[in-house]
């Protein structure tokens, strides 16, 4: 079967255009309004990710790191502010082209995984494929490819209960990538997992940003923040301070 050419061609261009910004947020503000109470999640937040980078949110509890990673997923919308992604400023864009977008641009890993319990390994992986209108064909070599590349493909028959916490992550890791987006957001991959599955998945992650994945990743853990080339630091919805990691240099 033919791959699918307008998807592959853009893929390879995304790899030749490695270095350039991906990513641009400007004067991003967040409030949420809730019982005549308002929440300034984010305060005028600038950002810019580029292509080929693997960059970390840190920050304590209720600083607007989710808040801030829902944005960038299209997830949200910000209250006010402009975002650039992949050259289209999106942050006024309807819902349905939202949507469209991100199904395209973006793979998600959530802290618990978010895997859908009554379909299998393959079915998991294979349903935002499904959903882009993506012949069986395809679907079926990107699902394989990307169960193989993170050490799924003995199990593609399993439901998520029958897999430990470690694997159903790498499962929702192939997830995210069988659509082969422009940039992975993860919110705390580990935040559910023992230390040593946490390590397995951050291992893979890198593996994965070393293949030229441009990654964003929301983590409380310090070890696990140096495994990205730069860390951001949030406080009270603003930037308060950037890092760049020593052996990244
Ligand atoms: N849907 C919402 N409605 C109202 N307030 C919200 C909503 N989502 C987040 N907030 C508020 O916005 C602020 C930032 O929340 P956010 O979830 O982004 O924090 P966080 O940095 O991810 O925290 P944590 O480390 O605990 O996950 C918090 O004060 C939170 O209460
Ligand atoms: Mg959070």
């Amino acid at each position: 079967m033919e791959p699918n050419t307008s998807d592959s061609a853009q893929h390879s261009e995304s790899k030749i255009r490695n270095g350039e910004a991906l990513i641009k947020l400007e004067g991003i503000i967040k409030v949420f309004f809730t019982d005549e109470v308002e929440t300034h999640a984010l305060s005028g937040i600038h950002l810019e990710i580029k292509r080929g980078e693997y960059v970390s949110i840190a920050g304590p509890s209720g600083c607007g790191k989710s808040t801030m990673l829902s944005i960038l997923g299209l997830l949200d919308t910000p209250t006010e502010g402009t975002y650039i992604l992949n050259g289209n400023s999106v942050a006024n864009i309807g819902m349905a082209e939202r949507a469209r977008i991100r199904n395209r641009e973006v793979g998600f890993i959530f802290q618990s995984f978010n895997l859908i319990g009554d379909l299998t390994v393959y079915e998991n992986v294979e349903l935002p494929l499904t959903y882009r209108g993506m012949d069986s064909a395809e679907r079926k070599q990107r699902v394989h490819e990307a169960l193989e590349k993170v050490g799924m493909g003995h199990r593609v028959k399993h439901f998520p209960s029958q897999l430990s916490g470690g694997q159903q992550q790498r499962v929702a890791v192939a997830r995210a990538l069988g659509g082969k987006p422009s940039i992975l957001l993860a919110d705390e991959p580990t935040g559910n997992l023992d230390s040593k599955n946490g390590e397995a998945v951050m291992e893979l992650l890198r593996e994965l940003h070393r293949e030229g994945a441009t990654i964003c990743m929301v983590t409380h853990d310090p070890r696990f923040a140096r495994y990205a080339e730069r860390t951001v630091h949030l406080f009270d919805g603003r930037i308060v301070e950037e890092s760049v990691e020593a052996s990244n240099q």
